[in-house]
């Protein structure tokens, strides 16, 4: 298994739509794998493959909390088949999103169907935190961030910041000094 480098936003490769898996084979298991690995080392709860720059229809999760405890799971072409009326609101982030939250409004329950790591077609009902996971998950690979979801006020201000985060990080490197060491935070999508 390998850690594979996670992209931040403003990239365009997380603007774009990421095309469905013809079948889960050897090869596909390798890099739900490697994204597995790459989330834990991040860490994070969930990613999607077009975070780690592969436009390919496949999120990986494992949500450990009080409420609820999944285990690693792993879902090729993903896709909501039922949502709820009710919507609850949720304090987001996101591994492409480093180091800012924002509240977004979203289904309280959905049904997922998806193929597993063995390619078997499954279905599952998300409520809670699994719930808002799986549809920031599947938003990825639409090209859309939770930062859609917000004003963009806020978009614009948090690109912003990410941008001049990017580049100091860049001149710091030009200069040699060593990379700050990121803040520890809450794990994040
Ligand atoms: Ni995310």
């Amino acid at each position: 298994m390998a850690i594979l480098p996670i992209l931040t936003a403003p990239d365009p490769r997380l603007k774009k739509k990421s095309l469905p898996v013809a079948a889960v084979d050897d090869e596909l298991r390798r890099l739900m794998d490697d994204m597995l690995e790459t989330m834990y080392a991040a860490p994070g709860i969930g990613l999607a493959a077009p975070q780690v720059g592969v436009l390919k229809r496949v999120i990986v999760l494992d949500i450990d909390r009080e409420e609820v405890k999944t285990g690693p799971l792993f879902m090729a072409n993903p896709e909501i088949v039922e949502a709820s009326d009710d919507d609850v609101s949720y304090e987001e982030g996101c591994l492409s999103v480093p180091e800012h939250y924002s509240d977004v409004v979203r289904p309280a329950t959905v049904r997922v169907r998806y193929l597993d790591r063995d390619g078997v077609q499954q279905e599952m009902a998300c409520e809670g935190l699994l719930s808002t996971c799986v549809q920031h998950e599947i938003d990825h690979l639409d090209g859309i961030l939770f930062i859609d979801h917000i004003s963009a006020l806020k978009r614009n201000m948090i690109l912003r910041k990410l941008l001049k985060a990017r580049k100091e990080k860049e001149r710091d490197a030009a200069e040699g000094k060593p990379a700050a060491k990121p803040n520890e935070t809450a794990p994040a999508p």
